[in-house]
């Protein structure tokens, strides 16, 4: 598949989708969004591919938020159409199968926090900018922004960050819980390869179970989360993978799992 704004990649294991509109500083026009959303169904069903990392081309952004130009063009209809296609793109991420790391190379504004937001994993460059500026357009966040940035940081910090359109640094963005970790800007890739090799050396269909766990689950009551997590386990434990893993615990050895 040929992408006219994106750089998808593998690499030992591990699938590289670069946005690749460094002069625009990587923002979302709905091309973009589209083939993002290409790129990450081919990846999720790529057996070679065991986890997916997503950053931007460029030495100053992620993604510096939704194409302001297509923007400044919508209607009710429109705008609301636009918004469910970026929707079904990070709930694409949000549910994916694999684990998703974020490696936050610089600017992520707007629908960037978005997208970062909808991954599994976010990691931080120290030149990392991060925010919702959309009030300051008249607009509010259309790609989950104001659900899911409540939802991991707490609503009064999701707030303040959407009701001020402010945009904070790397290290700020890691004292609310918005990133994971702040790394120097050129250990960014390692970091995140790095992180990703461990994720992945675990058991496939275990990584599946725990992302729908804690994401099925945040949205129920905490007995039906618990649950959902015992149905989980159950299924963990008819798995080859989780036979294969206990045993190579006891033999002392390192499992070899199969995704069965
Ligand atoms: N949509 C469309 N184009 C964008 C963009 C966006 N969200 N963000 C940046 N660009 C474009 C600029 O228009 C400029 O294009 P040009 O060279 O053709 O004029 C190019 O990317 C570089 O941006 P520039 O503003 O010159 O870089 P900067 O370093 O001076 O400023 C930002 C960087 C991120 C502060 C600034 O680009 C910005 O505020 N962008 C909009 C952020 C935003 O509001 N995002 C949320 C949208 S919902």
């Amino acid at each position: 598949m040929e992408y006219s704004n994106l750089d998808v990649k593998k690499d030992r294991g591990l699938g590289w989708i670069v946005i690749n509109r460094p002069d625009k500083l990587n923002a979302l026009n709905s091309d973009t969004v589209k083939e993002l959303y290409t790129a990450f169904m081919s990846f999720r069903d790529d057996p070679v591919v065991k986890a997916v990392l997503l950053t931007g081309a460029g030495e100053k952004a992620f993604i510096a938020g939704a194409d302001i130009g297509e923007l400044s063009q919508l209607d009710f209809s429109a705008g609301r159409d636009y918004v469910l296609e970026g929707q079904e793109l990070t709930k694409l991420i949000e549910n994916f199968n694999k684990p998703v790391i974020a490696a936050i190379n610089g600017f992520a504004l707007g629908g960037g926090t978005e997208i970062a937001l909808a991954c599994h994993v976010r990691i931080a460059s120290d030149n990392a900018k991060m925010g919702q500026p959309e009030v300051k357009l008249g607009l509010i966040p259309g790609f989950g922004g104001t659900q899911r940035l409540a939802r991991l940081v707490g609503k009064g910090i999701a707030m303040e960050l959407i009701l001020s359109g402010k945009i904070i640094g790397a290290q700020e963005a890691l004292q609310m819980g918005l990133v994971n970790h702040v790394v120097a800007h050129s250990e960014l890739s390692r970091f995140c390869e790095d992180l990703a090799q461990e994720i992945v050396d675990n058991g496939p269909i275990a990584l599946e179970c725990a992302i729908k766990a804690i994401n099925e689950g945040l949205d129920k009551p905490l007995a039906e989360g618990l649950l959902l997590e015992a149905e989980l386990f159950g299924k963990c434990c008819a798995t080859e993978d989780s036979k294969e893993g206990t045993k190579a615990f006891l033999e002392k050895r390192k499992p070899d799992f199969q995704g069965k």
